[in-house]
């Protein structure tokens, strides 16, 4: 079998765990997240749930990774014969990867588009004919493949198969010291830029003011542990993985504070670009910031071009903007299928690159189900299934699994804390134990009861169950994938050696 490789250093593992977490979430989903929810209130929730969640499972993720030195399926059954739970994760992962990388193909289509700003003054209608949305989703074929996504989509993959096939340190830690601070610097310079434009103060007071009222409010606080796990790629076997290629005795909790401190700083920053162009439109046009205060493809593929067609310099801004969402998707992307090619690499003992063949191949392959008619419908479903009932109910389990299950929270704190910068106190503990899974799990049940008496968005049974059917299908998957017997010898659990002592 191939030697495991490892980080060449420990900023190298820093950067790309910090592209993992900066991604697509960042850019388009925290501004308005935030503003949803109480704007400059938002951030007491936030930081609640990043301090007392995000930085907690991050830190035993790191830890289980580094002293496992496996993928997810391999240390979970190490750790205790749940080998389904790490498939589970990586079935997670893979199915964030074939429409996160559609998204990012849309973002290379968007910078060239920006070029000559030819979405034109309606830019919602270009949007959709770029996209060739069909009226409903279940036309026959889908509504086809559209050639204007399926190309840059086929660069995408292109990307992730040449940086993946380089292995840990020539390619993974490659990319990110190229791409993070390359599209730090530009997200700072569009936040320079917002800041000058007329009107700017306006977004900014509508992005900061703090509405008090919403605190109070449950579903702000399920906001801001929904984007907090988003965001730093908890329970989907990322940091797992990635930390697993770092040398024993690595520091744990300082890497993970970093990379926590990165990810929510980029976050602000975007949010100050982002609300900043906001209120610049909203006095322009003379409406209000709520008019433009979107998330998602409406904000990034709708509302941004408009800021754009009205803004100085909107041509160079909108390629840098177009460009940060690209460099920001592809490291995050590539952490995503790492996953998978590390999984498949230790459960079938096949060389990185046979691994790198069969991962990129098969989420290549689904994804192009969204390059179809209907794939907007289809991505926006999934995403939302995936999410609520794939990252949140895996990062559940993973709670109640090490704090309850396998009781072994004071062993990887003592461990964590020998080895590491920064000590964590019994806080860390009591996160993992009772705050982490009494809010997610009060948060799963609010969800199934909203699933199960509306449907999402108004879509037809149809749609909905291929939701369904995405969030049971990777747990089904988990089981059928631990069933089969692995030549591996590491999948047997003996209990022996160090790595048993966590
Ligand atoms: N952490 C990645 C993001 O925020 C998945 O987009």
């Amino acid at each position: 079998m191939e030697e495991r490789q490892n980080w060449g250093s420990r900023a190298g593992f820093i950067m790309a765990a910090v592209g993992s977490a900066v991604g697509l979430g960042n850019i388009w989903r925290f501004p308005y997240i935030a503003y949803e929810n109480g704007g400059g209130a938002f951030l007491i929730p936030y930081l609640f749930a990043l301090l007392t969640a995000g930085i907690p499972l991050l830190i035993l993720e790191f830890s289980i990774g580094q002293r496992m030195r496996g993928s997810a399926p391999l240390a979970f059954s190490r750790l205790g014969k749940l080998e389904w739970y790490g498939w589970w994760q990586v079935g997670v992962a893979f199915i964030i990867a074939t429409y996160y990388s559609v998204i990012i193909g849309w973002s290379i289509s968007y910078t060239g588009f920006a070029v000559f700003q030819s979405w034109g003054q309606d830019t919602g209608s270009f949007l959709y004919e770029y996209l060739g949305v069909t009226d409903s989703w279940n036309v026959s074929w889908l509504g086809g493949i559209q050639w204007g996504v399926f190309i840059p989509l086929l660069v995408v993959w292109l990307v992730v198969f040449g940086v993946l096939h380089r292995g840990v340190k020539r390619g993974i830690e490659a990319a990110g010291k190229i791409f993070m601070p390359l599209l730090f610097l530009l997200m700072i310079l569009m936040a320079i830029r917002g800041l000058f434009l007329d009107g700017a103060m306006a977004g900014l007071n509508a992005f900061f003011t703090p509405d008090w009222s919403g605190i109070t409010n449950p579903k702000t606080w399920l906001a801001a542990y929904g984007q907090v796990f988003y965001s730093l790629s908890i329970a989907f076997a990322i940091m797992l993985t990635y930390a697993s290629y770092l040398p024993k005795k690595s520091d744990i909790n300082n890497n993970a504070f970093i990379t926590a401190f990165a990810d929510s700083g980029f976050s602000l920053i975007s949010g100050v670009a982002i609300f900043s162009a906001i209120g610049f439109m909203a006095t322009q046009s003379g409406g209000a910031v709520d008019e433009y205060a979107k998330s998602g493809v409406g904000l990034a593929f709708d509302v941004f071009p408009q800021i754009l067609n009205v803004m100085p310099l909107g041509k160079l801004v909108g390629v840098l903007f177009f460009i940060s969402l690209v460099f920001a998707g592809l490291t995050s992307l590539i952490s995503i299928v790492e996953t998978s090619v590390a999984a498949v690499m230790d459960k079938f003992q096949l060389p990185r690159r046979k691994a790198v063949n069969w991962a990129v191949g098969l989420a290549a392959f689904f994804s192009l189900f969204y390059a179809t008619g209907s794939g907007l419908y289809i991505l926006d479903t999934v995403d939302y299934f995936i999410n609520n009932y794939g990252v949140a109910l895996s990062g559940l389990f993973f709670a109640i699994l090490m704090g309850w299950i396998l009781n072994k929270t004071e062993d990887i704190r003592d461990y964590n804390n020998s080895i590491s910068e920064i000590k964590v106190g019994r806080w860390w503990n009591f996160s993992i134990i009772v705050l982490t899974p009494s809010v997610l799990g009060y948060m799963a049940l609010q969800q199934l009861k909203t699933d199960l008496t509306t449907n999402y968005g108004d879509y037809p049974d149809s749609l909905i169950s291929i939701g369904w059917a995405a969030a049971i299908g990777v747990i089904v998957m988990g089981f059928y994938m631990q069933s089969i017997r692995s030549t591996n010898p590491r999948f047997k659990v003996e209990k022996s050696g160090e790595e048993e002592a966590v």
